[in-house]
């Protein structure tokens, strides 16, 4: 509500996003505002268009246990506290068939002509903050979820218990609408999962189920709780108090996730039987309820807001920030934050840090005049473009014009390059060059260290992110690999140009390495991707020229895996030294020969 009375805040509710462009500070976004049907500037909500709707409809999210009219107010504490209609439900539309809640209206708000509008307006950063949606049980059909109507959420308990609920709070089993006896939580349905669900944590299940067996003790003491659990991880500040509060007021917490729920036919009442891997015994328990503590998953539409911002995501789809220990905030595309738990599960503590967090990172760019930019970006020598387009279509950022109709060369928007080079890479005219991380400068690199021995070099385009500093957490800890390696930095592997690898195999390098991110964890969103179809592409042109693809090697490993690493270069070497001087002097030969 303070959002919605702020003078400078603009709030846009019941709208999409549709396009977005731009960079850093000059973001261009246009807004599909939907015809709510009611002028929600006029509306003061005073509920007769409610009371003479005569279309009852199920209510969103209540169990089956509340309806709803064509007209309403989606939730309680809605802002703007305005009306919408449901259109597809509204008899009143095209043609007119009801008009009812028109009729009613004193004040005329209502407008069955509205339509859908496009809004269109610049900002300077943006802050992502698209939220969850919680895992849906339906595949955990030994539980009855779906079979079971006393089987309910986590989710679904919130709303039954709380104030703006359909019983304003009352707790009652949805089969007899009496308070329950007794209820069993069952935790991690969904999470820490191979095979169904999520693999990871959802990080409130367990915190969210103790807060109800709190709420449930304070109200109906009689009430027998029970909680099935994994382990239960109550870190955080007073959680741990929680847990045992929960625990003294007589929630008994059992070791153990149900095998099956059933339901007795006659009573309703729900049967559990569990391994309790405490004491390993197999025990059963009959409840009145059961609720499912699910877990948390990423928004249906994240890969919408992905799109449309050049992010990337995580293995499990949650969005990913440029790095998680040094800028947790941050997307890979400059100007744009996150906030919540859309960059990840988390609990209302943590997300209110990150959106704090996440507002000031975004003034400290609304607030300068100009910003600062890496200075590692590509630029275009437009005497040898030929207006292909390859480097626009590769730019992880969308950094780079090009107009291939007009001829018109490609042009990189600095503020918007993050200099991953994969445009450079894949440009076959030689038309980008990657400030500080030159063609000339890589190979300078491989002429100095093949200069000598070459047969006994392997060369090491390693990461920036991952495998450089992995090299490097190899030499702190000590630890010993192999002396032929020699490692050559590169931003990303999205830079290395098979121009590089030819050339060091031309000089005599028996082995080239390309090392990077693990895939999905490559800095420059899909830049990694574009290196692998690269280096396979390469595989199959050096078999076709008679030369062992083999000897160009790819692999990922993490800053932290020092084992593989070192693992890696033995391997390498072993491999080396079983490339003969002659196959190295008919590679040099068939190289020599080749067109460029
Ligand atoms: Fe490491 Fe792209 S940043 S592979």
């Amino acid at each position: 509500m303070d959002v919605g009375r702020h003078p400078l805040i603009t709030l846009l509710a019941y709208s999409e996003i549709e396009d977005i462009s731009g960079y850093i500070g000059n973001f261009h976004i246009k807004v599909r505002k939907k015809a709510r049907y009611v002028n929600e500037v006029e509306c003061t909500s005073c509920d007769e268009c409610v009371d003479i709707c005569p279309i009852v409809v199920p209510k969103e999210h209540q169990l089956g246990l509340a309806s709803r009219k064509a007209i309403y107010i989606p939730f309680p504490q809605a802002v703007p506290a305005a009306y919408l209609i449901d259109i597809d439900a509204c008899l009143g539309f095209n043609p007119i068939a009801c008009g009812k809640c028109l009729e009613k209206c004193d004040k005329k708000c209502i407008d069955f002509d509205d339509q859908d509008k496009t809004i269109e307006f610049d900002v300077g950063s943006i802050i992502v903050a698209t939220g969850m949606d919680v895992y849906d049980p339906t595949e955990f059909d030994e539980y009855g979820y779906t079979r079971f109507e006393n089987v309910i959420t986590s989710m679904e308990f919130e709303i039954l218990s709380g104030p703006g609920g359909v019983t304003t709070g009352e707790v009652i089993r949805p089969t007899d609408r009496k308070v329950p006896k007794s209820i069993g939580f069952i935790q991690c349905v969904g999470s820490r999962c191979e095979s169904r669900g999520s693999p990871y944590c959802s990080n409130i299940c367990c915190m969210n189920t103790i807060k109800d067996t709190l709420l449930l003790k304070e109200y109906y003491h009689d009430i027998d709780c029970k909680v099935f659990y994994i382990d239960i991880r109550a870190f955080g500040k007073g959680f741990e108090d929680f847990y045992r509060r929960s625990k003294a007021l007589g929630v008994e917490y059992i070791r153990g996730i149900p095998g099956d729920v059933i339901e007795d036919p006659d009573t309703k009442n729900l049967i559990l039987t569990v391994e309790n891997t405490t004491n390993g015994g197999i025990q059963k328990y009959e409840l009145d309820m059961v609720i499912l503590s699910v877990g948390l998953v990423p928004r249906y539409d994240a890969s919408t807001i992905q799109r449309l911002l050049t992010l990337s995501t995580t293995s499990d789809g949650f969005l990913m920030e440029v790095h998680p220990k040094l800028t947790p905030i941050d997307a890979p595309t400059s100007g744009v934050f996150f906030a919540g738990c859309c960059e990840a599960p988390k609990d209302i503590k943590d997300s209110v840090t990150q959106a704090s967090g996440a507002a000031a990172r975004a003034l400290t760019i609304l607030s300068q005049e100009k910003v600062k930019i890496q200075a590692l970006t590509a630029t275009v020598d437009e005497d040898l473009c030929k207006f292909c387009g390859i480097c626009a279509d590769v730019c992880p950022y969308g950094a780079i014009t090009v107009d291939i109709k007009a001829k018109i060369p490609a042009k990189v928007i600095e503020a918007a390059c993050k200099g991953c080079g994969t445009c450079a890479a894949e440009c076959r005219f030689d038309a980008i060059h990657m400030k500080h991380f030159n063609d000339d400068q890589f190979i300078a690199q491989i002429d100095a260290i093949l200069e000598d021995n070459p047969e006994e070099k392997i060369i090491v385009f390693a990461c920036n992110w991952c495998s450089y500093p992995g090299a490097d957490l190899v030499g702190i800890s000590r630890m010993q690999y192999p002396i032929s390696p020699r490692i050559i930095r590169i931003m990303c592997t999205g830079r290395l140009s098979e121009k590089f690898i030819l050339h060091a195999l031309k000089l005599g390098a028996p082995i080239v390495l390309m090392s990077g991110c693990h895939p999905s964890d490559c800095h420059y969103i899909d830049a990694q991707q574009w290196a692998q179809l690269r280096i396979e592409k390469l595989w199959n042109k050096l078999e076709r020229m008679g030369i062992r693809p083999e000897r160009v090697q790819l692999e990922w490993i993490s800053a932290s895996e020092v084992g593989k690493f070192v693992k890696t270069m033995n391997e390498l070497d072993e491999l080396r030294k079983h490339v003969t001087k002659e196959e190295i002097e008919e590679t040099k030969k068939i190289l020599s020969k080749a067109k460029k």
